[in-house]
């Protein structure tokens, strides 16, 4: 028999893999239990049953492998929920709520009431959910070219209980209405092929297809600077968030497809994130 506060000091083996693994092995230990964070301070001493200690060894041997938390736990808090998220999906990252931001500075004074809205790539439905749940509204397309990450992001609107979201299996902007949007966001795969982070941290457990694109990683935004366009209202906004390196490539690619007003905006650590640019002429 082990007590909580025995299984969590063992599982200070986690150190080799995470600089948090103190809090690693308490969600682990929560979860494998069935108890909040607050259980486990509470009841220090409390015996745990074999089910339960077996449990929590299986998910600290999943994360001594490198395994994300967020697959372990099948779930990622993101903008103000928790989002359903497995293997199919790429684990929405704190930074792309700029974008949401981003969107919702834009589209808040403008569109008080009904506003057309399209998110690219929609994987967990991070951003379409974040967006449709400020107005109900707003009528939001979420598209994604894999038919498992589009289950995941059904299955987190169904739970949070947000209906204004149409879920649309499709590549980038093909056979979407024309002239429609009010603003299209988009976090699209913009890693290079290649690139030595994709062996770093989560990258090597998250799909490949949410990560890598060609042509040194703007294949997909070229593609979506050149689509979007002709599914967009004149005054529309394209939001694409990118890697911080890329800023100077992706306001040439939006340049040269016709957008104007194009800026970059910087996340909390001042990087280069995020480019928006709005569609005139
Ligand atoms: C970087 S992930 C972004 C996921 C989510 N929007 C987020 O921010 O957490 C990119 C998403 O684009 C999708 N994707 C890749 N190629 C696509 C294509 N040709 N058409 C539509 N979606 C695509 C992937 O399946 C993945 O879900």
């Amino acid at each position: 028999m082990e007590t909580i506060k025995q299984a969590l000091e063992k599982a200070s083996s986690l150190q080799k893999i995470s600089d948090t693994w103190q809090l690693d092995s308490e969600l682990l230990l929560a979860s494998a239990i069935e108890k909040s964070r607050e259980y486990l301070f509470t009841w220090p001493e409390r015996e745990l049953a074999d089910t339960q200690l077996r449990a929590f060894q299986e998910f600290c041997e999943r994360r001594s492998a490198g395994e994300p938390i967020a697959y372990i736990l099948g779930r990622q808090s993101f903008w103000d929920f928790e989002l359903k998220v497995n293997p199919s999906v790429l684990i929405p990252r704190p930074e792309t709520e700029l974008l949401v931001e981003t969107a919702l500075e834009l589209l808040e004074d403008a569109y008080p009431g009904t506003a057309n809205i399209l998110d690219l790539g929609t994987g967990s439905g991070a951003i379409a959910l974040a967006l449709a749940a400020n107005n109900d509204a707003w009528q939001v397309t979420a598209v994604d070219s894999s038919a498992q990450a589009l289950a995941v992001a059904r299955e987190n609107a169904e739970s949070l209980q947000i209906a204004n979201i149409e879920f649309v299996q499709t590549s980038w902007c093909d056979g979407l209405e024309a002239n429609y949007y009010d603003l299209v966001a988009a976090n699209p795969p913009y890693v290079q092929e290649g690139d030595r982070h994709l062996l770093e941290g989560s990258l090597p457990f998250e799909p490949v297809s949410a990560l890598v694109a060609g042509d040194g990683g703007l294949a997909d935004i070229r593609t979506i600077a050149e689509q979007a366009r002709h599914c967009m209202q004149l005054g529309a906004w394209l939001l694409i968030e990118h890697g911080y390196e890329q800023k100077l490539a992706v306001a040439k690619i939006l340049a040269d497809a016709g957008y104007k007003n194009i800026e970059c905006v910087l996340d909390l650590a001042k990087l280069d994130r995020l480019t928006k640019a709005q569609f005139l002429s």
